[in-house]
């Protein structure tokens, strides 16, 4: 069903639109070194500079009362030359006989009386129409323009005799423009038959139709009638006329403009063209004068398909509206358009009725309109385009009947919804819905045809899209501009969602579960609201960048932020801020992250260097410095009671004790031994650090035991504290049995690094090398002893270190 209507169309464009297009040039001029634009210039000739190379010359709408052969032979290659709207009186076609590639002339509304014939034969569109000619200005040379195709005439004067010499011509365009003197002496024996696509008769406005001439048109193309007044009397002559236009068995299309006619001269006309063979009736601007009468007729079957009436004025106001209506809604015809009309109802047609399209914009037709109306059961298309419609509850249940409907235009009314109790009754059959410009609010989507796929609600009063709608499984495309919308809606309830139109409402911040929800957007067109730019904003700005262009439309120039002021009128696309400030995740992980990583740096510190065993002596050393510290300094030198410490393991003692101590003592050193010299009741920390302290030097005995015993290295570290702050070379260390470096557990990093560092004694196995390292030993004490006295060294030691 729905294949008829656009082949219908169509055919009529071709056939009278185009051709329609075709004949009358509407490019814009552009001027160049091929195009002259002299439109408008107070010109009274044409200009002598104009270069030779023009091919189109436009002087229209100037004072040009004379044309020479001189002023445009030198232009041999022009092809146009627009001179309408001048004052030229009289023409000499053989003006134009150098220039042999003119195809366009137009000389209408000129004051021309008089013309010399001459064939331009490359003339395609002539046009001497509204001129002053007394008879028709055609020329015997006519008959050999076999390239015309737009012909335009004017007389005061009309003998159809005169159309004799091109009634060979195959026209695509005739236009007469006719006085009111018509002489047909022998209508009987003289019928001209014009051969032209669209025949095109404008009559003298404001006066009687008077035209008798017996003219028949050889086309299936369009007769087209201007200003035709019609009353009691003339309304047979016009009929008439039409009987002749219209004789030939093809198809044709008629439009008439400005008609002024009585209603029963009216019907006349739609009653005598039923029958006949035209397919397309167009009336644009209609007068109906006198009263509005009943005349009884039933419309017999016809070729019409489609009626259309723009543009009625009415100028009697007593008459029986059914009347009028009646006469429009019992029309046996496909297609139907009566608009910008003061027509406040139409009729529901008395029996099934094969309309399929109703066009009814710009009247001001009610909610009444069709009121439980079941006779438009083939009805498809319906348009109340700007009428006064009011209620969509009451609209919904118009269309109850109406089984075949699928598109429905309501846009440009007053609709709303005033009932809330009930509940909406649409035609099933219902896909497009157009409820552009009206005043509903949110609560339309309680009121729905269910299987709409085009629904159009942009300019309405929609401040937010409900959840509990009605399921619209079937919506494709929604347009929701120009709304109140704080809110991009999800796709839930519109599951085919394809196409959304939300531009111009006030969305600040889109949700990102659009782009979740809404898989199937195709095409999508959200400029011009009002963005915030915050950090909610950027996944929708970075999943609308994403998508291609022919998705987001007016992508990135409509969309632009509009608060916070710093960002006012910057264009989304250029909205950055750093993904930290905005994600409270993120940010949480990277602060738990980077304590998770101290934590980590921390346990291992702990772990691998024994971090919390270095801390706590590290405690105990300062605490036991500051209490020194507060000793005076006299006392302190008296401290020094030692020359040496020395510290061993427990199983190195046989050697420390049968060994060491006897070589040491014998040079009458001093030595300090835990086991002998410790303090009893002060902690063996304290007493390993006041040993240190009162010793000169520190002798460490390192053995593989020694590296077992932590008491060894407690000692080893203050004492090489004790090193560093004071930097005095304090230490002697004798390596009484090799101790393979892999052996020392990593997290004595600082007894690695003193054997890495020191040159150790190493204690020879063999008996005659003793001596040797007895030698060594003591060297370590002569040196400094020879130097310094242990009370004076001390001195020395501690004011440093203050
Ligand atoms: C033509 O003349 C009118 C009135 O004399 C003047 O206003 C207008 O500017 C003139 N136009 C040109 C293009 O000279
Ligand atoms: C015009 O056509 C007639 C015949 O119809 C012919 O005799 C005449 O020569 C033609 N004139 C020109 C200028 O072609
Ligand atoms: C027009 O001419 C035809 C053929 O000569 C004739 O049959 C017809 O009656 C005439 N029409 C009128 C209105 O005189
Ligand atoms: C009508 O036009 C057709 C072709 O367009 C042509 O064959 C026929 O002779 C014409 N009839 C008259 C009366 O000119
Ligand atoms: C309509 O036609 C009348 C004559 O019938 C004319 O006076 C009027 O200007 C026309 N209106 C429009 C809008 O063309
Ligand atoms: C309905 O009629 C109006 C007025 O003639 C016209 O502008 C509009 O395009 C028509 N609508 C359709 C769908 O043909
Ligand atoms: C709805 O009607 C308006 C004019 O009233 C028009 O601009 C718009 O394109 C129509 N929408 C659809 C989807 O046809
Ligand atoms: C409207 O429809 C709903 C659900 O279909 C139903 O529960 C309710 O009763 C209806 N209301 C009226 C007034 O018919």
């Amino acid at each position: 069903m729905s294949q008829d209507k656009g082949p219908v169309i169509r055919t009529f464009h071709v056939v009278c639109i185009m051709t329609l297009i075709v004949g009358t040039i509407t490019q814009i001029c552009e001027e160049s070194e091929f195009e002259a634009c002299m439109s408008k210039n107070n010109l009274t000739h044409i200009p002598k500079n104009l270069l030779p190379t023009t091919k189109s010359l436009d002087v229209s709408q100037n004072y040009i009362s004379e044309l020479q052969i001189s002023d445009i032979s030198f232009l041999s290659g022009l092809k146009v030359l627009k001179l309408s709207h001048n004052r030229i009186q009289r023409i000499d076609l053989s003006i134009f006989k150098f220039n042999q590639d003119l195809e366009h002339l137009d000389l209408s509304h000129n004051q021309l009386r008089k013309m010399s014939c001459y064939p331009v034969v490359s003339l395609k569109h002539l046009d001497l129409s509204f001129n002053d000619f007394d008879v028709l200005p055609i020329c015997l040379e006519f008959g050999n323009l076999t390239q015309l195709s737009f012909l335009g005439l004017s007389a005061v004067k009309f003998q159809p005799l005169d159309l004799l010499p091109i009634a060979s011509l195959h026209l695509n365009y005739l236009l007469l423009v006719l006085g009111d003197n018509y002489v047909d002496e022998n209508m009987k024996e003289n019928l001209q038959v014009l051969n032209t696509k669209i025949l095109h008769f404008v009559f003298q406005p404001n006066s009687l139709f008077s035209v008798q001439v017996n003219i028949s048109v050889n086309t299936s193309g369009c007769l087209q009638l201007t200003n035709i007044k019609l009353n009691d009397e003339n309304c047979q002559v016009f009929v008439n006329f039409l009987l002749g236009l219209i004789r030939g068995p093809t198809l044709l299309n008629l439009i008439l403009n400005h008609v002024e006619t009585p209603w029963t001269c009216l019907v006349n006309i739609f009653r005598f063209l039923w029958p006949r063979p035209v397919e397309y009736l167009n009336i644009y601007n209609l007068t109906i004068d006198q009263k509005v009468t009943e005349i009884k007729f039933i419309y017999p079957a016809t070729t019409l398909k489609a009626v259309k009436i723009e543009h009625i004025t009415k100028r009697v106001f007593l008459f029986s509206q059914t009347v009028l209506y009646r006469v429009f809604s019992e029309m046996n015809i496909l297609m139907l358009t009566i608009s910008d009309t003061p027509l406040v109802h139409m009729l529901c047609p008395d029996t099934r009725s094969p309309f399929k399209f109703l066009n009814f914009s710009q009247n001001v037709f009610t909610d009444s309109v069709f009121d439980t109306c079941s006779t438009l059961v083939m009805l498809e298309t319906l348009i109340l385009q700007k009428n006064s419609l009011k209620n969509l509850f009451k609209v919904s249940l118009m269309t109850k009947n109406m089984p075949s409907l699928k598109t429905l235009d309501l846009s440009g009314n007053s609709l709303g919804i005033h009932t809330h109790e009930q509940n909406c009754t649409w035609s099933e059959s219902i896909v497009l819905l157009n409820l552009s410009s009206n005043v509903l609010t949110e609560s339309v989507f309680r009121c729905l045809p269910p299987k709409v796929e085009v629904l159009d609600l942009h300019s309405n009063r929609i401040m937010n899209i409900p959840e509990d709608v009605t399921y619209l499984e079937s919506l494709q495309e929604l347009n929701v501009a120009f709304n109140s919308l704080t809110d991009l809606p999800g796709c839930d309830t519109f599951s085919s969602l394809s196409a959304l139109i939300i531009d111009h409402n006030l969305v600040s911040h889109p949700s990102t579960d659009f782009f979740q929800s809404c898989q199937k957007i195709r095409s999508m067109k959200a400029g011009n609201n009002p963005f915030h730019c915050t950090c909610e904003l950027r996944e929708f700005i970075k999943n609308t960048g994403q998508l291609s262009s022919d998705i987001v439309w007016d992508w990135p120039e409509t969309y632009k932020c509009h608060y916070p002021d710093p960002y006012k009128g910057i264009l989304l696309k250029d909205f950055h801020v750093s993904p930290l400030s905005c994600n409270t995740t993120l940010l949480i992980v990277t602060i738990v992250t980077s304590m998770l990583v101290l934590a980590a740096t921390v346990t291992f510190l702990c772990l691998y260097f024994d971090l919390p065993w270095y801390l706590r002596m590290m405690c105990q050393w300062t605490q036991t410095r500051r209490r020194t510290r507060n000793i005076p300094l006299e006392e302190l030198q008296r401290n020094l009671q030692f020359h040496a410490f020395v510290s061993y393991s427990e199983l190195d003692s046989a050697w420390v004790k049968n060994e060491l101590l006897p070589n040491l003592e014998k040079e009458n050193l001093q030595i300090c031994l835990h086991e002998r010299n410790f303090v009893p009741g002060k902690s063996i920390v304290e007493n390993i650090i006041s040993c240190i302290e009162k010793s000169y030097k520190s002798i460490f005995v390192l053995s593989p035991n020694f590296i077992q015993s932590e008491w060894c290295h407690y000692e080893l570290y203050f004492a090489h504290h004790k090193l560093f702050w004071e930097g005095s070379n304090n230490l002697i260390l004798i390596l009484l049995k090799p101790i393979p470096e892999n052996n020392i557990p990593s997290k004595y990093h600082k007894l690695r690094a003193v054997m890495a560092q020191r040159t150790y004694l190493e204690w020879p196995t063999e008996k005659s090398k003793h001596g040797l390292f007895w030698a060594n030993v003591r060297a370590a004490f002569n040196i400094k002893l020879t130097l310094t006295s242990d009370y004076d060294d001390a001195k020395t030691l501690e004011s440093q270190e203050i």
